[in-house]
């Protein structure tokens, strides 16, 4: 079946989300959605989380109802659910970037391009404004050296 692509974004119940819980959240999600066949990209805008995931639709969604249920954050607003959609993020079975981290030169062109207060990067409304700062992101990623 083709890949679907779903989009969601959540409110953290931990504010600041500490390194350890956000290290256990993406190592586990990593090796389930590599076994389940799911790609994607979870980033962390302040208090909220926004993220893509692709991959089989029956897999896509079992997840989802189950993150949608997860007690680490809330007010899970689904933004959008693709069917036959073509893979955007395929490069990482999970992927966190939190804008809050970026190197000053990445986080000034985002700050630049999406509304932002206080050191904070802003979900756009719109969802293809939301798909074109999940681009931007993966475009970070794909220069930025990752570090630990
Ligand atoms: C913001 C957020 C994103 C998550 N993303 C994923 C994910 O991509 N993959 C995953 O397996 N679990 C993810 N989870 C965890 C799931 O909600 C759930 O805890 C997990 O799928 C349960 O795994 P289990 O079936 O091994 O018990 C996420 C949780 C939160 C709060």
């Amino acid at each position: 079946m083709n890949p679907c692509r779903l989009i969601y974004k959540s409110t953290a119940v931990e504010v600041p989300v500490s390194n350890e819980s956000i290290r256990d959240l993406i190592d586990h999600s990593s090796k389930k959605n590599s076994d389940a066949g799911i790609t994607g990209l979870l980033l962390l805008c302040g208090r909220h989380f926004l993220q893509v995931l692709e991959g089989p639709p029956e897999k896509v969604n079992a997840l989802f109802q189950k993150i949608s249920v997860d007690s680490r954050h809330h007010t899970v607003e689904l933004i959008e659910f693709q069917v036959s959609a073509e893979s955007l993020f395929q490069e990482w079975s999970m992927r966190l970037v939190d804008l809050y981290d970026l190197p000053g030169e990445k986080r000034k062109l985002l700050m630049d391009k999406y509304e932002h207060a206080d050191g904070e990067i802003f979900i756009p409304k719109e969802a293809v404004r939301v798909i074109s700062l999940l681009l931007d992101a993966r475009a970070i990623c794909l220069t930025t050296p990752w570090k630990e």
